[in-house]
């Protein structure tokens, strides 16, 4: 990127950008030096791309702390994967948080309308975005859950939900309730406790730090969904039934080698930067910045009352000023962030942004520094201020 065109670049909630240096190098070598087919014969350079397979997948197993990961070309497929795939029947309770993405929600609306399962929203405080976990656990006692879906952490706030307890809860009522966390936001930099979940669903291009074309699910339990995706795997093709077990269940169809060489490279990236240095940057850029926006008396940042319980997106309105129009002037200013419903319209509802088309949001990563956030600050004032 030369400098006439630079970016300031907060918008990596929808995708961390740039990647680490190494991401970009492997993913040119390996197209130039062994673009082979994991798993289609034992030819060299297939065993090769079949060790690259696994190798990452053993990477993954040990950030993500589960037991066993499936690829998936992205996250919403993952999460169709696991929804679809779970076998829910009519008058089957589902229960979502109310952040919950469209990759979730659009699946479980599909699962209403034709099998006639019914989604039911846990409670969470729109003052504080705390979630009544009394509630939650009394509402389980009620109405027993088939399934529950929740987000690690909201796309549009930023909020980290307590996932670990909301499964643990819907697993105590009912054993045989499945447990889905979405983690595109950020599995592998917020750790999950595994024990109560049945399927994590993390995206490579987000918080992992790698290309587009690479998510997956680790399972945390024995639950397995149908797969919902059939093909050839390169393994047991004498039956026309998918493989019984294991990952190649899931993975029919050629993978994306590519970009299973660059999340494994980010995984390495990842491994030697450090968890907590990565999520100590991104919280001290995210502090400037909401500090940054409540200055404004006109401006509203949809923040949690308990700021521990915040990581990554920062969603703000700015009073008589349409998020679009934010959007559209910090960018002819030189600023990526994203506004609107950023596919969450349930969200937008609770946070009663609905009616003014969302909000803006500002997402930092890890190549976002403080002379991004001084710059944002200073066309965002020109903005506000008019
Ligand atoms: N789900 C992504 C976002 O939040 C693309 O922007």
């Amino acid at each position: 990127m030369t400098t006439e065109d630079r970016i300031i670049y907060l918008d990596n909630a929808a995708t961390t950008f740039p990647k680490p240096e190494v991401v970009y190098q492997t993913m040119d070598h390996f197209y130039r030096n062994f673009g082979g087919n994991a798993g289609r014969g034992s030819n060299p350079l297939a065993r090769k791309a079949a060790t690259l397979v696994e190798e990452t997948r053993s990477l993954l197993r040990s950030w993500l702390d589960a037991p066993e990961v499936i690829f998936q070309p992205s996250a919403t497929i993952a999460l169709n994967t696991a929804i679809l795939g779970a076998g829910l029947s009519a008058g089957d309770i589902v229960y979502v948080s109310p952040f919950e993405h469209n990759s979730v929600l659009r699946p479980l609306e599909h699962l209403r309308q034709t099998v006639g399962i019914q989604i039911e929203v846990l409670p969470f405080d729109r003052q504080t975005l705390e979630c009544k976990l009394d509630e939650v656990k009394a509402l389980f006692r009620l109405d027993p859950p088939a399934m529950v879906c929740v987000s690690l952490v909201s796309n549009v706030l930023g909020l980290i939900l307590p996932v670990g307890k909301i499964c643990q809860f819907a697993k105590q009522i009912s054993s045989r309730a499945i447990t889905i966390v979405d983690g595109a936001q950020a599995a592998g930099l917020i750790p999950v406790d595994m024990v109560h979940v049945d399927a994590l669903v993390f995206s490579g291009h987000k918080s992992l730090y790698g290309p587009y074309g690479i998510a997956g699910i680790t399972f945390g339990t024995d639950w397995r969904p149908s797969p919902v995706i059939r093909g050839g795997t390169g393994t047991q093709s004498e039956s026309i039934d998918m493989p019984l077990d294991g990952p190649s269940r899931f993975e029919a169809g050629s993978q994306n080698i590519a970009a299973v060489a660059g999340l494994k490279a980010a995984l390495e990236w990842l491994g030697q930067t450090g968890q907590d240095s990565i999520c100590r940057h991104s919280q001290e850029l995210s502090a400037l910045l909401y500090e940054t926006l409540v200055q404004y008396p006109r401006v509203v940042v949809h923040f949690p009352a308990d700021h521990k319980k915040h990581f990554g997106s920062i969603s703000f309105s700015v009073d008589g000023v349409m998020p679009q129009a934010v959007e559209t002037a910090l960018g002819s200013s030189g600023v990526a962030v994203r506004a609107g419903l950023h596919c969450a319209p349930w969200c937008h509802e609770f946070i009663g942004t609905m009616a003014a088309g969302g909000t803006t949001r500002v997402s930092v990563g890890h190549f976002t520094d403080e002379n991004d956030v001084a710059e944002f600050a200073t066309k965002f004032d020109k903005i506000v201020r008019g």
